[in-house]
């Protein structure tokens, strides 16, 4: 029978959040309880019948059972089991006739009873033992609150640390905020951070709730006195309260405002929860606005890399015009060897579009070591003595030299170098074998020998297409990578590279 439900008339409004139950076979008893608790300011519900109390229990979210020990009808001890099958987080106080009556340890222990005390015609024990659980399930509250909050910011966070557009992260951390406060309504107002779009001094606005509304709408319903509590939260850097509501700062790495974010009825437990999915919030922010930074220094960079591109294709050229002018012979020489390198590397599949950039160089450049030799010897139409010869086989080691000094040529370096070697070792500067050459340089050399064989030098007339391909499977296995040479044979049989006239 349920007996009464107690106004509540204190000042402290969490102390009448706290309900308290009572379950004792004497009325008289809970209308004491009635009385005491009433004066100090808790709600209260008292019942005689266990089934109603336990149903009771069932359905409310009560803190705190007052319970005697000695019910008529039934055992205290098989009532606190009958709720602890179903509610584990109850405060249990058991109150005892006389103290020789008391419960003993082990009973208090197995059903997780809180306490007990005496029933006496002085109420300050039990008044202490109630203050005691509310403080109790006060901070368990607050613990079970934070921990919430704290988790449901932890899942919230990769979501909003996602690189999205800002509009969307924005919506993110506010439907965020309604999961951790449970609260309808909120807005962010944001900087755009210079640089980042063309409107750099632009504010962004999102809102949830009634703040669901469009900027126009929103400035002109934020009062002077909101401006100057936001203006307040940004300046100061710290959370300002309003009229129930709540602003936020939101800080850059530098402690810098770059926006706030306000909700609406806030209850005050959850402030220290928003603060830090506040911090969270300016963080995913931020990164978002260096990210747009970010794409926009890229197409900055990518401008700065065609110019660089550009003044290099230019060295490139004068190069190639320094080498050529040296003989009037070879003029074209080295175009021509890029060219049938570059299809030669087409045909062997685990090479890349870099490789057949650095074939371009390497063919434009392999032979501009020559500027460094002697013009008598280089045009000679004589057989040039050994003396001479060595010195014309300095030209791979020269060029390489020449090519070292210039960055954006380093790759380019041993194809140049390595382009006399042959595969079996008699070549120069280094006398590599085989694999010791490195393969574009392998394909360099079977270009470079054929044009040699199919254009006319000073010494000799140029070699017809039967004879130049006989030339190089003559030397496949010796001279020449002999796969390099069937690729490149089979290709000239196909028609797929001609000989320019
Ligand atoms: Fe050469």
């Amino acid at each position: 029978m349920r007996l009464s439900e107690l106004k509540r008339s204190n000042v402290d409004s969490s102390k009448s959040n706290f309900k308290i139950i009572g379950l004792d076979d004497e009325i008289g008893i809970i209308k004491t309880l009635n009385v005491l608790l009433d004066r100090e300011g808790y709600y209260f519900k008292g019942y005689t019948d266990h089934v109603e109390a336990i149903e009771d229990i069932k359905n409310n979210d009560y803190g705190l059972l007052i319970l005697d020990y000695l019910l008529l009808n039934i055992n205290a001890k098989e009532v606190v089991e009958i709720i602890r099958s179903f509610n584990k987080e109850l405060y249990i106080l058991l109150l005892t006739g006389h103290s020789e009556c008391a419960p003993p340890m082990e009973t208090l222990d197995k059903n997780d009873i809180q306490g007990y005390c005496t029933k006496s015609d002085d109420p300050r024990q039990l008044l202490l033992m109630v203050k005691s659980a509310f403080k109790s399930i006060s901070m368990m509250n607050d613990i079970r609150l934070t921990r919430n909050g704290l988790d449901s910011i932890l899942k919230s966070v990769p979501r909003i640390y996602q690189l999205q557009p800002i509009d969307i992260i924005l919506e993110e951390i506010l439907s965020n905020i309604l999961n951790i406060v449970h609260s309808a309504d909120a807005f962010i107002l944001v900087d755009r951070l210079e640089g980042t779009e063309e409107n750099s001094k632009e504010s962004i606005y999102r809102g949830i709730g009634k703040y669901n509304i469009d900027i126009e709408t929103f400035t002109t319903l934020f009062n002077p006195l909101q401006m100057m509590f936001a203006g307040s939260a940004r300046m100061n850097s710290q959370v300002v309260k309003h009229e129930g509501g709540v602003f936020f700062p939101l800080l850059n790495d530098k402690r810098e405002s770059i926006g706030v974010i306000f909700v609406d009825a806030l209850d005050e437990k959850y402030i220290s929860l928003l603060e830090v999915f506040s911090n969270q919030a300016a963080s995913s922010i931020n990164n978002a606005f260096l990210h747009s930074m970010i794409n926009i220094k890229n197409s900055e960079l990518k401008m700065t890399y065609e110019i660089i591109r550009t003044r290099y294709e230019e060295t490139v050229d004068t190069l190639r015009l320094a080498v050529d002018a040296k003989d009037e012979y070879t003029r074209g020489h080295s175009d021509r060897v890029s060219k049938y390198a570059v299809e030669i590397a087409k045909c062997f599949s685990h090479l890349t579009e870099h490789d057949y950039n650095l074939l371009r160089v390497g063919g434009t450049f392999h032979d501009i070591g020559k500027i460094g030799t002697a013009d008598d010897i280089l045009l000679s139409d004589r057989k040039l003595s050994d003396s001479e010869f060595h010195e014309i086989q300095k030209h791979p080691l020269t060029g390489a030299k020449i090519l070292s000094a210039l960055s954006m040529f380093q790759d380019t370096v041993p194809l140049v170098l390595c382009h006399h070697e042959r595969v079996d070792g008699s070549g120069y500067p280094n006398r590599l074998k085989g694999d010791e050459i490195p393969f574009l340089a392998r394909i360099l050399s079977v270009a470079d020998a054929f044009d040699a064989m199919t254009t006319n030098r000073v010494y000799r007339s140029k070699l017809p297409l039967e004879a130049a391909m006989a030339q190089l499977q003559k030397g496949a296995g010796t001279q020449f990578d002999p796969d390099i040479v069937e690729k490149f044979v089979d290709l000239l049989r196909s028609g797929a590279i001609k000989l320019d006239e």
